[in-house]
């Protein structure tokens, strides 16, 4: 998608064919900062650290981390130490785990000369089907907006709501609840965003935003608790959130604080989906609030807020009192039963086992 009018995608590899680069997402939306990888650790620590973040990134990131593990050494056991090494950078998003285990198992049976050259291609193809399946999300996605602008007074623009960032800095290019989004507008549908600021780290009101403004989607930063009142007032026509893991019973964990905007959703009849590539369902697991890890973060994204200062730097000013303790869960989880529907780029799912299932059979198996 566009910054300053130019398309980007959110990782690439650098002209020496080796080098990995992506946007180091903690400068956005102020300053717009390349960070180039250069080892496994590097691959590692800009996920722990959040310089690429959204579950789709993740992975791709850990399976470039793989790529550059290898051309240091190309052993079996190198394999699995970066494998270890790129798993452990954070619990929650599935997609982590998927992309390693598809880089280990597509590398396993090759002999080490030739194991490099394997391993960025297959990391190409992760990042390249990214595209195509947050591509599908959006056509499956503008068929629900297109519906729901034919019952609007004309002129009217659709209002929807998103929380965190499941747009394409989450993802390679598109996003996934943007997706339908960025279609609707290329389909000369009016849409307007209530964008969640979601807090503590603001991805929202950080990285929602930057998009949207890039792409000339109108749109409205509001602080999370806004959501349920702008819902009781009719000002929110439906929902569109992204996902870290979806439980095979279609049971959503996505960013903290999209479990209260589903009750908000679901009091007020307002629909509340969920953009899904089949990457984040995780098959092995049925009960969401049981068997999701979530993870905790540091409390200082709760103590302290970051942002430009007058003079431009960036820095961060704490707000709560010196002592007082604070804790920081980073995920919830959605039950199915309030999820209206899965939009996946299959079509868009009841949020059942057998919902998931009737979509993709080869993968429940
Ligand atoms: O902590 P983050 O910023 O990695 O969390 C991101 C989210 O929760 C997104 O909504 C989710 O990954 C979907 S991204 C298409």
């Amino acid at each position: 998608m566009l910054i300053d009018g130019q398309p980007h995608r959110t990782i690439w590899v650098a002209e020496d064919g080796r080098t990995v680069r992506t946007f180091d997402q903690t400068r956005l939306p102020h300053e717009i900062a390349i960070a180039e990888l250069r080892s496994c650790e590097d691959a590692a620590l800009a996920i722990e650290r959040m310089l690429v973040r959204g579950a789709p990134l993740i992975g791709a990131t850990a399976a470039y981390g793989i790529c550059l593990a290898l051309l240091e050494d190309a052993s079996d056991q190198a394999l699995d130490r970066a494998h270890a090494r790129l798993l452990r950078t954070r619990p929650t998003a599935v997609n982590l785990r998927w992309a390693l285990d598809e880089m280990r198992a597509h590398l396993r049976g090759r002999l080490p000369a030739e194991r490099v050259a394997a391993a960025y291609e297959r990391a190409r193809r992760i990042c390249d089907d990214d595209i195509a399946i947050c591509r599908a999300i959006g056509e499956h996605g503008l068929a629900l907006i297109r519906q729901i602008a034919a019952r609007k007074p004309s002129g009217q623009p659709v209002n929807l709501l998103t929380h965190c960032n499941a747009g394409w800095l989450a993802t390679i290019d598109w996003g996934t609840a943007t997706a339908p989004i960025y279609r609707a507008q290329q389909a000369g549908i009016a849409v307007h965003v209530w964008v969640d600021e979601t807090r503590p780290r603001n991805q929202g009101a950080a990285l929602t935003a930057f998009e949207l403004l890039h792409q000339g989607i109108p749109h409205t930063v509001i602080a999370d608790n806004v959501g349920g009142h702008l819902m009781q007032h009719g000002m929110v026509d439906l929902c569109i959130v992204g996902t870290d893991r979806t439980t095979r019973s279609g049971d959503v964990c996505n960013k903290i604080g999209t479990y209260l905007k589903a009750l908000a959703a679901h009091d007020n009849a307002v629909p509340f989906y969920v953009a899904l590539p089949s990457p984040t369902i995780d098959w092995t697991i049925r009960d969401g609030l049981q068997e999701v890890p979530i993870e905790q973060r540091g409390g200082g994204e709760v103590s302290r807020v970051r942002g430009r200062a007058p003079g431009g730097e960036l820095v961060e000013v704490q707000v709560t009192p010196d002592g007082t303790p604070v804790a920081n869960w980073a995920f919830d989880v959605t039950p199915a039963r309030l999820v209206t529907g899965l939009i996946t780029e299959r079509g868009v799912a009841v949020a059942s086992e057998a919902g998931l299932t009737s979509l993709f059979p080869d993968l429940a198996a």
